[in-house]
């Protein structure tokens, strides 16, 4: 790896809130990525808390500078395929994508990923990239959604750290070759793990409610949806799937 600093914590806020402290003491070194045991007051998207329990999960800020605005959109998605690619590796074989960046195995959630900007998206900006992993998650008090761990699809406890060094390996290859080639180096990657491609689904953003078939993502990581026998693009929202 090219040279990465790396903090260790125990007890934290967020890592992501930390990261973004760090981001804005001058002269930081990046890129720079902050692990934690545990968090008091995890981060999930759309403002949700993210439980995070001592010792039993991954908890990982990434922060990096971004030198191009347009590529922010596709850069989630990017980050999901580093992170399926790790869980992949340790035996986790089956791992869907949802757009625009969950990751689930047969429906239950076994990551999250929650992208913040620090300084102005139309210029170059630091982008600090939070990831949980559901790893060897026992005590799940309070989360509000179907889970898994890597531990409970494999049958077996799953090492922290051996993890955390392939996703960290996986992140630096897939941003190194996001920044040069975009993302239509992976989007037959991202297209082949797409859970809900070809699924009637509702996109809800805001106060709009879109119904409409999935087509697919654009080269820019936009989702296609066929709306009333329309192709259309949409840059974010929460998907769910429509049942008939
Ligand atoms: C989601 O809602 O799916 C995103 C969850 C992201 C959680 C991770 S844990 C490490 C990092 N620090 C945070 O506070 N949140 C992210």
């Amino acid at each position: 790896l090219p040279s990465l600093t790396l903090w260790v914590e125990d007890c934290v806020d967020s890592t992501n809130a930390m990261a973004l402290k760090k981001l804005a003491e001058p002269a930081v070194a990046l890129p720079f990525a902050i692990l934690a045991e545990s968090q008091s007051a995890g981060r999930g998207r759309r403002g949700r808390h993210w439980v995070s329990p001592y010792g039993q999960s991954l908890y990982l800020s990434y922060a990096i500078r971004v030198e191009r605005a347009a590529q922010l959109q596709a850069l989630s998605l990017v980050v999901g395929l580093a992170v399926r690619r790790a869980l992949q590796s340790f035996g986790v074989s089956n791992v869907g994508l949802k757009w625009p960046n969950d990751l689930l195995v047969s429906g239950c959630k076994i990551a999250g990923i929650l992208l913040e900007l620090s300084g102005d998206p139309a210029d170059v900006c630091h982008v600090v990239i939070g990831i949980g992993i559901n790893a060897n998650l026992l005590d799940a008090n309070g989360i509000d959604q179907a889970w898994t761990s890597v531990q409970r699809v494999t049958g077996c406890p799953v090492d922290r750290n051996a993890l955390a060094a392939v996703l960290l390996e996986q992140l630096d290859c897939v941003l190194t070759e996001h920044r040069e080639h975009g993302f239509a180096a992976f989007h037959e990657e991202w297209e082949a793990g797409h859970l809900w491609q070809g699924c009637e689904v509702r996109l809800t953003s805001g106060v709009h409610e879109i119904d409409g078939r999935v087509l697919g993502v654009t080269l820019d990581g936009a989702l296609r949806l066929l709306v009333d026998g329309v192709e259309r693009t949409y840059s974010g929202g929460e998907l769910t799937l429509r049942l008939r």
